[in-house]
């Protein structure tokens, strides 16, 4: 599938978590289609390799600042300094994420917290930083969350994650809802595993499951990054404008029900 060229011109644009896995393609087709974009994650060494990669490789300018969004004064301060950078935001992409599987018998207090912070937590921090920004967007501004579709179905092995995605889609709803009057939409994208990022390596390949997730998706393959990045480009591009408070789903037709 491909954009126009020029179709993000004068947009500017954040994605958390963007150095890596799913964001880092977001952040490409981003750039390549004429946005402004700002990344922001914790860690310096990952955004200066990404800030380096992606003017290699694409020849995109991308603005970085450190910032954990489980910290609501400092993913604040990150998301304001970037806007004011590139002259406002009008798509704010909640990607950042943490996961790891652990059965839930097993699982600490602080195990669970972790995960609830960064992935529910972190998206309400970013959404409120963003807010007065996403209010003055010209064609309204745009909220975009990454889920799973292991939110949907429940996800045994990772109770957290499934949970505080779960928790992200009800977010989206009630935002969509809130926000609609600044013209803000609100959505988020459910993927399947998509191959080559840390997340599927780590909590599917790593663990045994490749085969049996693989038998489970009707298209017969894992995803690509720019499958996701693809379906959010059409939800902040013109082809969004009056889509809130949905969900897109991007698993060639996963059947998770399935056990
Ligand atoms: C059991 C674990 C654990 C594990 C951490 N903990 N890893 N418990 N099994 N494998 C527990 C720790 O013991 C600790 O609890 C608590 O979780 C916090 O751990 P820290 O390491 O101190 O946390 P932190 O350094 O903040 O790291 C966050 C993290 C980490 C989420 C735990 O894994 C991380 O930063 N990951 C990188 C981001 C990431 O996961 N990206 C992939 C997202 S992919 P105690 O009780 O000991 O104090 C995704 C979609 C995948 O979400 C889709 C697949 C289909």
């Amino acid at each position: 599938m491909s954009f126009a060229a020029d179709i993000l011109a004068g947009k500017s644009a954040i994605v958390t978590g963007g150095a890596t896995g799913i964001g880092a393609f977001i952040v490409r087709k981003l750039g390549s289609l004429g946005a402004q974009v700002g990344i922001v994650s914790r860690k310096e060494e990952n955004l200066q390799r990404a800030v380096v990669a992606f003017k290699a490789d694409d020849g995109i300018e991308v603005n970085y600042r450190v910032g954990d969004v489980r910290d609501p004064e400092l993913i604040s301060r990150a998301i304001a300094s970037l806007a004011e950078q590139q002259g406002g935001m009008d798509y704010l992409i909640c990607n950042a994420a943490g996961n790891f599987i652990c059965p839930t018998e097993q699982l600490s207090a602080n195990g669970w917290k972790t995960v609830i912070d960064i992935d529910l937590n972190g998206t309400f921090h970013c959404c409120q930083a963003a807010l007065p920004f996403l209010k003055q967007a010209k064609a309204g501004g745009r909220i975009v969350s990454i889920s799973t579709t292991g939110a949907n179905f429940g996800w045994p092995g990772a109770v957290h994650a499934g949970a505080a995605k779960a928790g992200i889609q009800n977010l989206m709803q009630s935002l969509s809802s809130e926000w609609g009057k600044y013209g803000v939409r609100a959505n988020w994208i459910s993927p399947g595993p998509i191959k080559g990022t840390e997340g599927v390596d780590r909590l599917i390949i790593q663990q045994g499951l490749a085969e049996r997730s693989l038998e489970r998706i009707a298209l017969g393959t894992f995803g690509e990054g720019d499958d996701i990045a693809n379906a959010v480009i059409f939800l902040c591009a013109d082809t969004g404008k009056y889509i809130s408070g949905a969900e897109l789903v991007v698993d060639g037709g996963s059947q998770w029900h399935r056990r």
